[in-house]
């Protein structure tokens, strides 16, 4: 049997609201379909504002321009994540600050952040790994004590609730992906959540989306010629992948049950090796509700995951480590981080396996996955 890591999942009306988006003469960004997925992120998330973007890397840029962020400013995120939470701070001339993570939930440890405030912090961009929230109330009241903004990486994280409120729309800014890991896609995509009431603070995020100008408040008949305001760049898609994209979104609660049930299956199958005190599962606190996006273990050790990984490779099963901790690669290290500074960090780093994980996948595969490790880790 051959169980790949990841599957984009499909619905079946993608290529018909393609063709459609083809079909009304406008394929460029903010068409009819661009419009439908603002519309109903904004709607489904109970957000201000929405604007689909060309990734969340670039949603994480667009935050750090909005947020004026600049040489001399520190901004503290995790070492544990994607380089895109790091290189929009880095590209605006800032400083990264790298924090701890807690190693219950793989988020980023409040008591570091709280240690690495100075007077030149700026930002928090927390991470919600694996769709799993940071603890949002403890978080804000820093950032509020401090005067500090946050933009929350919610990446992995569409869906995902904090008591009840969706992730990506606590802080001042949250980032979303829908690039094809992830669990609504549209091949490379992501959008930038504006959660400031302020008027002019979605008019800039508009003004920094659309190169600079205010082209938007054109199309909407506020000003009869656009011209050059501010800075931007060009960070929407096209409306074809936002077609795509609705399709998805539309089908939001078919693909979470089809997660919900992988996620619980891997869980109840791998328990007893968790109860046996060999391998660990994820920890979803009270306060969450995870939109399934990943299912990994915390292994004994290096040497026990590379075994896993390349004995489940032999049987077919594609299952992957994730982030080589950020301050131990080369960028990290020009910037003075060294080894054994952020001993959660590189420990999670270098035990963490993530299991196949998407819609499609059969509890067939589920129990293979299953079974093999357990006769890889009981014998
Ligand atoms: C935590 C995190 N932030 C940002 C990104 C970047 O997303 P995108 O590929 O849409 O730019 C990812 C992608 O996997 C991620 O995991």
């Amino acid at each position: 049997m051959q169980v790949p890591f990841n599957i984009p999942y499909t619905t079946g009306n993608e290529l018909k609201y393609i063709e459609d988006c083809i079909n009304t003469g406008k394929i460029c960004g903010d068409g009819k379909y661009t419009k439908l997925v603002n519309k109903y992120l904004e709607e489904t998330l109970f957000a201000n504002k929405i604007l689909l973007t060309t990734s969340c890397t670039h949603a994480l840029e667009m935050a750090a321009i909005q947020m004026g962020l600049k040489e001399g400013d520190e901004v503290i995120c995790p070492a544990y994540t994607f380089v895109s939470t790091a290189n929009p701070i880095l590209l605006r001339g800032a400083k990264v600050i790298f924090a701890e993570i807690d190693e219950k939930t793989l988020n980023i440890d409040l008591d570091d952040v709280e240690r690495k405030i100075t007077n030149k912090t700026k930002a928090i961009f927390p991470v919600h790994y694996a769709g799993v929230s940071c603890d949002m109330d403890s978080l804000m009241d820093i950032a509020k004590k401090n005067n500090i903004m946050v933009c929350e990486d919610a990446a992995q994280a569409l869906y995902s609730t904090y008591k009840n409120r969706y992730l990506g729309t606590i802080g001042d800014y949250g980032c979303f992906s829908f690039h094809e890991t992830k669990n609504y896609v549209c091949g490379e995509g992501g959008a930038i959540s504006i959660n400031s009431a302020d008027a002019l603070a979605v008019e800039k995020a508009e003004i920094i989306r659309e190169k600079g100008t205010d082209r938007s408040k054109f199309y909407r008949g506020q000003v009869d010629k656009y011209t050059w305001v501010d800075i931007g760049s060009s960070y929407l898609p096209s409306d074809m992948l936002a077609a795509f994209l609705y399709a998805q979104l539309e089908a939001k609660n078919e693909i979470f049950e089809r997660r919900e049930r992988v996620y619980n299956r891997y869980y109840e199958g791998l328990k007893e090796l968790q109860d046996k005190g060999i391998i660990r599962l994820p920890i979803i606190p009270d306060f969450c509700k995870s939109n399934y996006h990943m299912f990994y273990i915390l292994c004994e050790s290096e040497k026990q995951r590379d075994y896993l990984m390349a004995n489940l490779k032999q049987a077919g099963i594609t299952a992957v480590f994730h982030y080589l901790p950020l301050h131990t690669a080369p960028v990290g290290e020009k910037m003075g981080y060294k080894k054994g500074q952020l001993p959660i960090t590189e420990k999670i780093g270098a035990t963490l396996l993530r299991l196949p994980m998407y819609a499609d996948l059969t509890d067939e595969q589920v129990d293979y996955v299953i079974s093999n490790i357990k006769n890889l880790l009981l014998k």
